[in-house]
C-alpha cells in the first residue's frame, strides 16, 4: 500500500505519541494494521469500498487442524516425543498468541535435574529473551533458590503455563490453560521430575484443578498425576511477582522452600 508523504507523517506523528505515552508493546490479541481505515478512505467524502482484510498466515497443521483445538493440542502434545519434539508441538498449534508475542518460551535449566519449578506465562523480558524467570521477578526466584541451595543451571528446570507471553502480561484465560495443559503434562513426562513446585495461582489452578486459591494450596504436598509418569509430590507456593508486590508473603515462601528442601534431603538419603 503506497501512502503519500502527509500520511506518513501522521502515521509517525501517531507512533511517536504512542511512545511518549509508554504504549510499546502489543496489547491487542492479534496484529492491527492500523493504516487501513485511513488508506480506505478517499480525500473526498465519497464511500470507501471496503478494503479486505489481509490474510492471516496459512495454518502449516495438516487435516488434525480442523478438530477442535483441545483436541488437537491434545494430539500434538501426545505425539511429542522429546523437548524439541514438544517446542515444534507447539509451534504448529498456531495459537493467536503467537502472533502478538516475539518469543516462544519453553524452559530453562537442566531437563534431569529430578525438580521442575513451573510458572505461569512469560513476562516482557522472558518475551525479549525466550527464557522462562529472567526478569525481576526471576532474580528473586533464582536468590530464593540459591537461599536452599537450588540454581537453574545445576539442579532446577523451569517451565511455564503458556508458552507465550500474553498481551500485556493479562491472566491467562481458563480457555488457555487447559489448552496448553496437555502440554505441561507431556512436557513433565518427557523430563520425569521427582519434585514439582508451582509457582503461583495460575500454574496449582492450572495442574491441580482445585478452586482454592494460592494461599490455600499453598504450604503442602499435593499428588499431581502425570500421564506416563505416574504421581508426582507437587508443592504449591507463592509467585515471586507476587512477593515483589507483597513483601510479607516471603515468611511464606521461606517456609515453602523449608519444605521443598527438606523432602529432597529426605530424597537424597533414601537413595544413598
Ligand atoms: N512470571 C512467570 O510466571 N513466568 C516467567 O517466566 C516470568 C515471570
Amino acid at each position: 500500500m503506497e501512502l503519500d508523504e502527509a500520511e506518513t507523517a501522521a502515521l509517525l506523528a501517531a507512533l511517536e505519541l504512542q511512545i511518549a505515552w509508554g504504549a510499546d508493546e502489543a496489547l491487542d490479541e492479534a496484529p492491527q494494521d492500523r493504516t487501513l481505515p485511513r488508506a480506505a478512505a478517499p480525500a473526498a467524502a465519497a464511500p470507501a469500498a471496503p478494503r479486505p482484510t489481509p490474510p492471516r498466515p496459512a495454518i502449516t497443521a495438516p487435516a488434525a487442524a480442523f478438530t477442535p483445538a483441545a483436541t488437537r493440542a491434545g494430539e500434538l502434545a501426545a505425539g511429542a516425543d522429546s523437548i524439541e519434539g514438544l517446542r515444534a508441538a507447539l509451534a504448529a498449534l498456531n495459537h493467536p498468541l503467537r502472533e502478538t508475542a516475539g518469543n516462544l518460551v519453553l524452559s530453562d535449566g537442566v531437563p534431569d535435574s529430578g525438580l521442575v519449578l513451573i510458572g505461569e506465562a512469560p513476562g516482557a523480558d522472558e518475551d525479549r529473551q525466550g527464557k522462562p524467570f529472567v526478569g525481576v521477578s526471576g532474580q528473586l526466584l533464582d536468590r530464593m533458590l540459591a537461599s536452599i541451595g537450588i540454581e537453574r543451571a545445576r539442579n532446577a528446570y523451569l517451565t511455564n503455563i503458556l508458552p507465550w507471553r500474553p498481551p500485556g502480561n493479562r491472566t491467562p484465560t481458563d480457555a488457555e490453560m487447559s489448552l496448553f495443559t496437555p502440554f505441561v503434562l507431556r512436557h513433565l513426562a518427557l523430563v520425569r521430575p521427582h519434585h514439582i513446585v508451582l509457582l503461583g495461582g495460575t500454574a496449582a489452578k492450572a495442574l491441580l484443578r482445585r478452586n482454592e486459591g494460592i494461599t490455600r494450596l499453598r504450604g503442602r504436598w499435593h499428588s499431581l498425576e502425570v500421564p506416563g509418569l505416574g504421581p508426582v509430590p507437587t508443592l504449591a507456593t507463592l509467585h515471586p511477582a507476587y512477593l515483589l508486590r507483597q513483601p510479607a508473603g516471603k515468611r511464606d515462601a521461606w517456609t515453602d522452600l523449608r519444605l521443598l528442601r527438606r523432602a529432597l534431603d529426605t530424597k537424597n538419603e533414601i537413595e544413598t
